[in-house]
């Protein structure tokens, strides 16, 4: 088991933070770390996010720090030497998996379909983001697959929240939840760490 298969075995729920700022991004996961989320996925989706990425993984040394969003090799070699722990993606393509396996680092293809959990498992997957789960249906898709693909662990993306998180988190074959109502868009740019805290202290909750 890789070191983020192991920290959502934990932890339970992967925050993605979106942000092009540096200083907020390290005063916000410096706030999800203090709460009980010492765990986040910076997403590519801003300008500076990789220069980001730089620097929170050197501001905050005991947080996990992912990128998210890779959608090519050419991300992936990025994300890893900017220092991050893990990577993530919201689809798969055999290039973008093929070079994610070649590397040994750990990484999450994200997957839609039955074909493309087959593709992932192909490149030796076994944990996959399954997104946009509030769109194909995230509870019942994890249990159709529990069938024919026991081996597989899921991460469950988009739209998750404070709401949702407990029932998701009780399906067998899921390893966590991820996304971004722990530290959304509005609250990171208006400095509220206090009610940021407060999220992560209620996500963590939930997972007890
Ligand atoms: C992701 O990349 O995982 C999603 O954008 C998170 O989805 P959310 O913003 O709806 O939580």
């Amino acid at each position: 088991m890789n070191s983020i298969s192991i920290q959502l075995k934990q932890l339970r729920i992967l925050p993605v933070l979106v942000t092009n700022d540096t200083q907020q991004a390290i005063r916000c996961v410096t706030t999800m770390a203090d709460n009980g989320l010492p765990l986040v996925e910076i997403t590519l989706r801003t300008p500076n996010a990789i220069k980001i990425v730089q620097q929170v993984v050197r501001a905050c040394p005991k947080v996990c720090v992912g990128v998210g969003t890779i959608l090519n090799p050419q991300q992936l070699k990025q994300a890893q030497d900017a220092g991050a722990a893990f990577g993530i993606s919201p689809g798969i393509t055999s290039t973008l998996a093929s070079a994610a396996a070649a590397s040994a680092w750990p990484y999450i293809p994200g997957v839609g379909s039955a074909s493309d959990v087959m593709l992932a498992l192909q490149h030796g997957f076994h944990v996959m983001k399954l997104f946009p789960q509030d769109v194909i249906g995230g509870v019942n898709m994890a249990k159709a697959w529990a069938g024919p693909f026991p081996q597989v662990q899921l991460l469950l993306n988009g739209g998750v929240t404070q709401e949702s998180v407990h029932e998701l988190l009780h399906l067998p074959n899921v390893i966590g939840v991820g996304g971004s109502w722990i530290c959304p868009t509005a609250l990171v740019n208006a400095n509220n760490w206090e009610q940021i805290g407060k999220l992560v202290r209620d996500a963590v909750a939930s997972t007890k």
